[in-house]
């Protein structure tokens, strides 16, 4: 069973970077399938989910790692260990899945180190990436 708490995106979600705010809904939007999916015991769809959500995590790490270098942000070393520190625990929760309750923890877990780690950590870029001439409203269009 569910226990853990309902996971609404936090009304401090949006760092101002269209592009960047896209891609973090569209892993919080995972996160909640996720745990729909282990919620409901659904073996199938909860692998299939964490697969996508380690692309997409992925996909999301390396886009901010390489605007962090190609401009210059001062604290880019300590970010990327925050970003290694999620894939590990992405890595381990995908070993233990089958575990339904122990999946339901490392969702709920994981949702949470994603909200801190907008607020605390991908905040900080953002002033440097305007000041360097990032269009905070310049998206790829995709959902
Ligand atoms: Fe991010
Ligand atoms: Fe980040």
């Amino acid at each position: 069973m569910n226990t853990s708490p309902a996971n609404t995106l936090p009304a401090n979600f949006e760092i101002g970077i269209a592009e960047l705010d896209t891609q973090h809904k569209r892993l919080h939007a995972l996160l909640e399938r996720l745990r729909d999916a282990v919620g409901k015991h659904y073996g199938y769809a909860t692998n299939a989910i964490l697969d996508e959500l380690a692309i997409e995590t992925r996909i999301h790490f390396a886009v901010e790692e390489s605007l962090m270098r190609m401009l210059s942000f001062p604290a880019v070393e300590t970010h990327v260990a925050e970003h290694l520190d999620l894939s590990r625990q992405l890595e381990k929760f995908r070993k233990r899945a089958q575990d339904f309750e122990v999946a339901d923890e490392l969702a709920a877990f994981i949702q949470q180190w994603l909200n801190d780690h907008v607020d605390r950590f991908d905040r900080e870029f953002v002033d440097h990436f305007l000041r360097a001439g990032v269009n905070p409203t310049a998206a790829s269009g995709q959902s």
